[in-house]
């Protein structure tokens, strides 16, 4: 009734028969479930479907640019973590996607918005040895911050001191046989006495300098997403059959001798860095370094050059041992620094031989230390060590090739410099003369 007086329309009004109620009309599709009922209503769908095609072809459209470096390192750390978890277990699976890791340079963390990056973050595991501290001169002055890891066994402070007070230096008396931990880009692993007075003192802990201290930097190298290169050694060719000695010669070497400790440690070394690099995808360089020399050598370490130059400005008989007629070639150590750091720079694994293919008997030898210090100097001859190998002369053909590296220096250009630098040191290191008897049981190394 109440309807019907507020009614003003002229149509009758509809009558909703017996009970007043009308059922709703059956809805279209009423057999789509609502929420699809919903996406096909008002074109919805047509919207969806344009604006997809429209984001795909601005995709496809945007021109592909290289990935700056911000990016490759975001994307190498995501990888690290990746890696690293691949590693922990998380996932079960072994990570093998290198190939898919972008070049880069910066792997040590994520530099914070604001601060500026200058140069590599490098550590030079005995860089205060003789090697090692040339290496560091080269790194500082190119602008790279350099952390020395030493444990001065035969490393010196001094050889150091002139960076002490550069920020970008940093020195840590550490025996790298002991794990560490540092955030760096590049790791220069060097740490091993290298002349044979020093690593047959105690071979046990020259061994283990070149297994558990190689593993235990490769271990870093790994968990910073660091490249790493390994100072090897042409000793790793042992007494060789092959001459000149190319990097595929597996060498001869004595597996049980007195110099084995080291021979065989760095091929330890060189196996561990190939294993690392095959299983963990670190990034290694090998460098089979031969005899070197220059300023900052130990004076009395026993090698061949230093014991020559030493005897003669002391105006002692230079020791030749056995018949002198053994060769070496000699590299003056800025060509080596020059070889090792376009080796860490390169993209070649190697390994690569870095040496002066310059060969030289034990007699030149002593012959150009006289021309250079004294030519009435004298010569000794004393019997052979054990297991000193007859020839030594590498093959650059590699080197040269894929590097772009060749020694500059010739034996006669380098050797008055290192004799200018013993000079100041022997006159000024009255102690030594005594010292001097530790290169009495020297070969030619
Ligand atoms: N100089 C060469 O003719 C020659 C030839 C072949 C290979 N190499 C290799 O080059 C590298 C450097 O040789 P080098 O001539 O400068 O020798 P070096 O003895 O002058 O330097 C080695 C440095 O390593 C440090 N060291 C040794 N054991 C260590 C340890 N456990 N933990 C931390 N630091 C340690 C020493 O204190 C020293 O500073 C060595 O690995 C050596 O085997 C050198």
């Amino acid at each position: 009734m109440g309807s019907e007086l507020i009614y003003r329309g002229h149509e009758p009004q509809p009558h909703d028969g017996d009970g007043g109620y009308l059922p709703k009309p059956p809805k279209r599709c009423g057999w789509l479930s609502r929420p699809l009922r919903y996406l096909l209503g008002e074109q919805r769908l047509l919207f969806v479907l344009v604006g997809m095609a429209l984001a795909s072809l601005v995709f496809v459209l945007l021109p592909r640019a290289p990935p700056a470096a911000g990016s490759a390192v975001g994307a190498h750390v995501m990888v690290d973590l990746v890696r690293r978890s691949a590693a922990a277990g998380v996932g079960g699976g072994y990570y093998n996607h290198r190939e898919a890791l972008p070049a880069r340079r910066f792997v040590g963390g994520k530099v914070p918005l604001g601060l500026k990056r200058k140069g590599l973050r490098i550590v030079v595991t005995g860089g205060a040895g003789f090697v090692g501290s040339h290496l560091v001169d080269r790194l500082l002055a190119r602008g790279d911050s350099v952390i020395v890891v030493d444990n001065f066994f035969t490393g010196k402070k001094e050889n150091v001191m002139h960076h002490f007070g550069n920020p970008n230096f940093e020195l840590i008396r550490h025996d790298v046989v002991e794990p560490l931990l540092l955030e760096v880009d590049q790791i220069y692993h060097l740490a091993c006495p290298a002349s044979p007075v020093h690593y047959k003192f105690n071979p046990i802990k020259t061994i283990k300098t070149n297994v558990v201290g190689t593993l235990n930097m490769l271990g870093l190298a790994k968990r910073v997403g660091a490249r790493f290169l390994l100072t090897s050694t042409s000793e790793v060719y042992g007494d060789p059959l092959q001459h000149p000695q190319v990097e595929t010669y597996w060498g001869n070497v004595n597996p049980i001798g007195v110099r084995s400790c080291y021979d065989e440690g760095k091929r330890t070394a060189e196996t561990l860095a190939m294993d690392y690099h095959r299983g963990a995808h670190v990034e290694v360089r090998i460098a089979r370094i031969f005899n070197t020399y220059g300023p900052r050598m130990c004076i009395d370490d026993g090698r061949v050059v230093s014991n020559f130059v030493a005897q003669a400005l002391r105006k002692e008989p230079m020791t030749v041992y056995g018949d002198g007629k053994q060769t070496r070639s000699f590299q003056y150590v800025s060509d080596l620094v020059e070889g090792l750091m376009r080796l860490m720079e390169g993209e070649h694994v190697g390994p690569f031989n870095l040496g002066n293919p310059g060969e030289f008997t034990m007699l030149e030898l002593a012959k150009v230390v006289q021309e250079t210090i004294e030519p009435n100097a004298r010569i000794e001859f004393r019997p052979n060590t054990e297991d000193d190998p007859h020839k030594r002369k590498p093959d650059i053909t590699k080197a040269k090739e894929l590097l772009g590296w060749e020694p500059k220096i010739s034996l006669r250009q380098g050797l008055p410099l290192m004799v200018s630098d013993f000079r100041k040191r022997i006159s000024g290191d009255h102690s030594s003369s005594d010292a001097a008897t530790a290169g009495s049981s020297t070969g030619t190394s």
